[in-house]
């Protein structure tokens, strides 16, 4: 059976290096995987009342559910971010949160993810990618091990074209893939 990978792109910038990225790296994956941009630009910002069974007059908006309905039926999440003062960017942290309510139901339980941070810096996203390893810590997701990917000086990365321009980040980023690839296999 097709497994689904639900590609999520930590910036809602319309040039945004990290959604090209996220399309380069959708590529990577091999026959048989569905990888597919879930956007979650729409989602209201989240309010724990939606989900306060004493708050009976704020149901949870549509888009609450649709995205925690489409999480939990993909077979891992790849998380593409850029950083914004030293953490992830707020549409992340909106999108993580409403997949970790209500407890009984966290959309992100047990789901393998993978990890892939930017900048326009040297540093490839550092401090973006550990924070949300740790917004992410509270969900049991196995992650691939090292090596991690930081990928510094996004702009030259990538061609006119909007493909990795480079061979080596090309075999590096489907080294990561197959290792994500690999996860998911073992969790299935
Ligand atoms: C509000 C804001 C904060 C930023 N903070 C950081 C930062 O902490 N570290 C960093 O390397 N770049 C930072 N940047 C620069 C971003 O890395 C750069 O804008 C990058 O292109 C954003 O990713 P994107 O192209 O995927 O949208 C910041 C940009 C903005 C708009």
């Amino acid at each position: 059976m097709t497994k689904s990978i639900s590609v999520i792109v930590g910036s809602l910038r319309r040039g945004s290096y990290a959604r090209k990225i996220a399309h380069e790296t959708i590529t990577y994956f091999p026959e048989g995987y569905d990888a597919q941009i879930v956007e979650i630009r729409d989602l209201p910002l989240y309010d724990f009342d939606y989900d306060d069974p004493d708050v009976a007059d704020k149901p949870a908006p549509e888009e609450y559910t649709r995205f925690r309905e489409t999480i939990k039926a993909s077979d891992g999440v790849l998380f593409v971010t850029a950083e914004n003062n030293r953490t992830i960017p707020a549409c992340l942290k909106n999108a993580i949160d409403i997949g970790s309510k209500p407890n009984s139901d966290v959309a992100w339980k047990n789901l393998p993810a993978g990890i892939i941070s930017h900048s326009v810096g040297r540093m490839g996203g550092y401090s973006s990618q550990k924070n949300l390893r740790l917004a992410l810590s509270y969900f049991d997701m196995p992650t691939p091990g090292q090596p991690e990917v930081f990928l510094g000086q996004s702009p030259t990365l990538i061609d006119d074209e909007g493909r990795i321009a480079s061979e080596r980040t090309v075999e590096f980023l489907q080294d990561y893939v197959d290792r994500f690839v690999r996860l998911v296999e073992e969790h299935a």
